[in-house]
């Protein structure tokens, strides 16, 4: 089965939107900066990878403030890369790369005018989108030289088949949790190796040799996948669930038959993977600690975290809950989400894992 066209971010830029509630992935977008110039540079440092017109993408793109600022740290790293060996710079084409259903819209009319009024080399850079899933081929053959992905390759193509077909497997969780049996944590690990393999195989065949991406997403430090930092997001968005259920508010049944399309994998995981594949070889990797909120006020109450993590959450999943419950559950579910969370906090420091993986296509 294909992604749920139910999944997408929060459209337009309202107070529930991606755009106005995406502060933890400009953490880690901004985390990674250093990591993300080298890997420009080092594409550049190959003079063979100067051409005339450079070919980006930027994978799971979305629509909000993020969207063009990933955009532009790349194109300054070029021009003053470019600057600094007294070579011209080259014209840009981007490929701005999402599911159909992201809001392309908000992109093109709200955004994109001012960053071309920006560009420190006018006329270079030509911006475009492109709706497809990255799970398959997006691009022509050997066209692209630099691609990269925030926080998107942990969602799956789909959601594990056996337990779509399954609900008593997995009752009353959303995702691996510690009371998941063993085949709950089988069926969402080899989806993940089936997707992430055609994701490499895919871009394989669309970057040029020598080319690069640039690759940050969920994942874990320990092989286990039900620690806090793995899975405790989706088992405290569980919990709020099952309270609306024990009022009666929802069915039970409901939640036994939801699973999300999403993995956090181990660095084993993703190395095996990369291996198998062959196409790639890793230039770095590396491991970073995130603040479920982003970690902007730590003197705040613990019930405003707790508000901060589920409007996050919220501006993520509610298309995807959202066409599952009804529209009519959401304000309440998110206020008992942020209430568990903010009382989670309170007790525990448990922060997402979220890997930075430079890779280099090789010559193969
Ligand atoms: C959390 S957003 C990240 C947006 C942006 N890169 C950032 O760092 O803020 C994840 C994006 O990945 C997209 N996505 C998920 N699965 C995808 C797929 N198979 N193909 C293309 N985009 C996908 C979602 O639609 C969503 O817009």
């Amino acid at each position: 089965m294909e992604i749920p066209p139910a999944l997408h971010m929060n459209k337009g830029d309202g107070e529930n939107s991606y755009a106005k509630n995406s502060q933890v992935q400009r953490m880690i977008i901004s985390k990674g900066k250093t990591m993300l110039e080298e890997a420009v540079e080092q594409m550049l440092s190959c003079s063979s990878m100067i051409p005339e017109v450079m070919e980006i993408a930027d994978l799971g793109c979305s629509s909000g403030p993020n969207t063009l600022t990933v955009i532009s740290e790349i194109i300054n790293v070029i021009h003053a890369t470019c600057r600094n060996r007294g070579r011209p710079s080259p014209e840009l084409r981007i490929s701005l790369n999402d599911l159909p259903t992201n809001d392309f819209n908000y992109i093109f009319a709200s955004q994109l005018p001012s960053f071309y009024k920006e560009l420190e080399v006018k006329g270079s850079c030509f911006v475009s989108g492109i709706a497809g899933s990255f799970y398959g081929r997006l691009f022509p053959r050997k066209c692209l030289h630099f691609v990269h992905s925030s926080s998107s390759l942990h969602w799956l193509s789909q959601v594990p088949a056996s337990l779509e077909s399954n609900e008593v497997v997995n009752k009353g969780k959303l995702y691996i949790s510690k009371s998941s049996p063993e085949c709950v944590l089988e069926a969402y690990s080899v989806q993940f190796q089936k997707d992430f393999s055609t994701f490499l195989k895919s871009r394989s065949e669309e970057l040029v040799h020598g080319g690069r991406m640039f690759l940050s997403f969920m994942g874990r430090r320990c092989s286990d996948p039900t620690t806090e930092e793995s899975c405790y997001q989706w088992e405290l968005l569980a919990q709020a669930l099952m309270t609306m259920a024990r009022e009666g508010i929802i069915e039970k049944e409901k939640i036994d038959s939801l699973n999300v399309p999403y993995y956090a994998p181990s660095i084993k995981e993703l190395k095996l993977e990369i291996e198998k594949e062959g196409s790639f070889v890793i230039n770095e990797v590396e491991a970073l600690e995130i603040d479920w909120d982003g970690g902007s006020n730590h003197n705040e109450e613990f019930i405003q975290r707790g508000e901060r993590v589920a409007n996050t959450i919220r501006a993520v999943v509610e298309s995807m809950l959202e066409s599952h419950f009804g529209e009519h559950i959401m304000d309440e579910l998110f206020e008992r989400y942020a209430q568990l969370v903010g009382d989670y906090l309170s007790n525990n420091s448990t922060k997402y894992i979220n890997f930075l993986l430079s890779l280099v296509r090789n010559h193969i």
